[in-house]
């Protein structure tokens, strides 16, 4: 019989073409089940989205129960009960001075975003981040940079778009005493702002508070307290694009708990809704307040089953999810720092919370893409499912759900002990 792989194929375009070829039938706490009988410990969690696992039943039949009373009403149109409960639940968990647009992916928000940021400043400008994700609209694109292949063939975005450096200090070729972010990634504002951008031209500065496509990148808690500053110095709005760290991710809410800065605007997406489409513009009450009728809009967003879904998400978080994550966390880092003991080819083990990555190098740090993907490609035939990132494809990325056990964290580290055993 044919796979669903080999049918997509006649049917779907290259584009479509994804990490792996599986099949899947069933989804159920960290597990994924193939089509080919097999029982997958998946520690990608669809990209970061089953942030409290596959098909969790609060959240089933949270989503049940909305289905049987409204699937769709248009928030253009009307008002509805799980709608109008999410933007309060939202508000009153980013600490109650926020309003939230919902939207339907992680793009769409960060365009929103954008939007927002340049109607209340005025300002044309946007200050992003080598290293980037922000996602494939021509906008989100537009600020983009961690891989040149996502914008070939498109060029001739958005204007007025600057990217400045963020601090990747495993790689970094600035000096520094160790621990110490060089100063670089300070000065670089200011040579921006005399050389290529006027400060007050810069609608916002947007940046992930931790950099996922990037490569699981974490940047130093003093840098991101001083983006804070530069943007309150010349009146820039500071964006956090938190599609792939909050819900959980961090062992937080939000990510920007961690860091402890409050942006101005922050987007939302992936985790929020356990795998049903939903995203969130959300923002200080006084700049929300400013974003007139017909300023922005969408059919889809805020669907009422995936604003179910999001409560229902967001209050098994609550109650086990982000605590676990917290604890589970730093038991997997020990467990992989364990591992960089025994093989050199793991350069660097990062991460906060349960968003955790290693980098894998061969002599002098040189990315090694050739032995991520083989990892990968192994890992999976022993049923494990995993993700690379980074702007070298040389980072493996776990993205295990927050309801993760010991025992499953044991299991993947036991699995690719094994495997580097092997490949060295
Ligand atoms: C940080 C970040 N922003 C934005 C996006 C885009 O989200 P979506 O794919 O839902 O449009 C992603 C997706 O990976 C992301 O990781």
């Amino acid at each position: 019989m044919e796979t669903m792989f080999e049918r997509s194929q006649k049917v779907m375009p290259p584009v479509a073409r994804r990490a792996t070829t599986m099949g899947v039938v069933k989804g159920e706490g960290s597990y994924l089940y193939s089509e080919t009988g097999e029982k997958i410990l998946d520690f990608a969690s669809g990209v970061a989205v089953c942030n409290v696992g596959h098909n969790h039943p609060q959240v089933v039949a949270a989503a049940q129960k909305q289905l049987a009373d409204l699937i769709h009403g248009g928030h253009n149109v009307v008002y509805y009960e799980s709608y109008v409960k999410l933007a309060e639940t939202l508000v009153e968990i980013s600490g109650g001075n926020t309003m939230v647009y919902f939207s339907n992916s992680g793009a769409e928000a960060n365009d929103g975003a954008m939007k927002l940021a340049k109607y209340v400043t005025k300002r044309p400008a946007i200050i992003s981040f080598k290293g980037s994700f922000h996602g494939r609209t021509i906008g989100s694109m537009a600020i983009t940079a961690s891989n040149a292949k996502y914008r070939q063939g498109y060029e001739g975005m958005v204007p007025s778009v600057y990217f400045a450096e963020y601090p990747y200090l495993y790689r970094t070729s600035y000096k520094a005493a160790e621990g110490v972010c060089p100063s670089r990634y300070f000065e670089q504002f200011d040579e921006l702002f005399d050389l290529i951008i006027d400060p007050y031209s810069v609608a916002a500065i947007i940046m992930e508070p931790i950099q996922g496509e990037g490569g699981y990148i974490v940047p130093p808690k003093e840098f991101v307290k001083y983006v804070r500053e530069v943007c309150d110095k010349y009146g820039i709005l500071l964006i956090f694009d938190e599609v792939q760290t909050a819900f959980g991710r961090t062992g937080y809410m939000f990510a920007s708990e961690y860091f402890e800065v409050e942006p101005d605007i922050r987007t939302l997406a992936k985790g929020i809704a356990s795998g049903f489409p939903l995203s969130v513009v959300m923002a200080k009450k006084e700049i929300m307040e400013k974003w007139e009728p017909g300023s922005h809009g969408g059919t889809f967003g805020g669907n009422p089953v995936s604003c179910a879904a999001a409560l229902a998400t967001i209050d098994v978080l609550q109650t086990t999810g982000i605590n676990n994550a917290k604890k589970m966390g730093i038991y997997f880092k020990k467990r992989l720092i364990e591992l960089q003991a025994k093989y050199e080819c793991i350069g660097d083990v990062r991460g906060v919370g349960l968003m955790l990555a290693i980098e894998l190098v061969h002599e002098g740090k040189k990315p090694a893409a050739d032995l991520t993907n083989s990892l990968i490609k192994q890992a999976l035939e022993h049923n494990l499912l995993l993700l690379s990132c980074g702007m070298y494809k040389n980072v493996i990325r776990f993205i295990a759900p927050t309801t993760v056990c010991q025992e499953e964290i044991d299991h993947a580290i036991e699995i690719l002990d094994e495997l580097l055993a092997k490949m060295s």
